[in-house]
């Protein structure tokens, strides 16, 4: 019995390690990525104070040909679609 809790305790501690390390992966590269934003936005124009599921929306819409863009469609196309989240989870929590 003890050694199937220590098993068990085990499994949830590396868990919860793999995810919180997950978690603060996105963040990173979320910031990174926005870093590549600010050359042509600043942190107040474009609508990058959208809410996270809207700029999302936007970004996932210019990958995929859905939104009119001269450059942005372009942009987003070079990131993977959890990268566009993490950006726009970075960008939407701006204060
Ligand atoms: C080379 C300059 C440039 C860079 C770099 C750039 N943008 Fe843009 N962005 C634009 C332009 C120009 C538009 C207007 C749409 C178009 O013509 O492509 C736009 C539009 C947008 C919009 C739509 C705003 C709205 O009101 O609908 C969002 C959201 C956005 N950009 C987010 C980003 C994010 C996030 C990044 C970084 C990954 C980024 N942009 C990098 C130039 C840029």
């Amino acid at each position: 019995m003890k050694t199937l809790f220590n098993k068990f305790k085990k499994i949830i501690m590396l868990t919860l390690i793999i995810f919180s390390s997950s978690l603060a992966a996105a963040d990173v590269s979320g910031k990174m990525i926005a870093y590549g934003c600010f050359s042509c936005h600043t942190e107040k124009s474009f609508n990058l104070k959208l809410p996270v599921p809207k700029l999302t929306q936007a970004l996932i819409a210019f990958k995929y040909n859905k939104k009119q863009a001269t450059i942005m469609d372009r942009i987003a196309k070079g990131y993977t679609d959890a990268e566009l989240n993490a950006v726009a989870t970075y960008l939407g929590n701006l204060k």
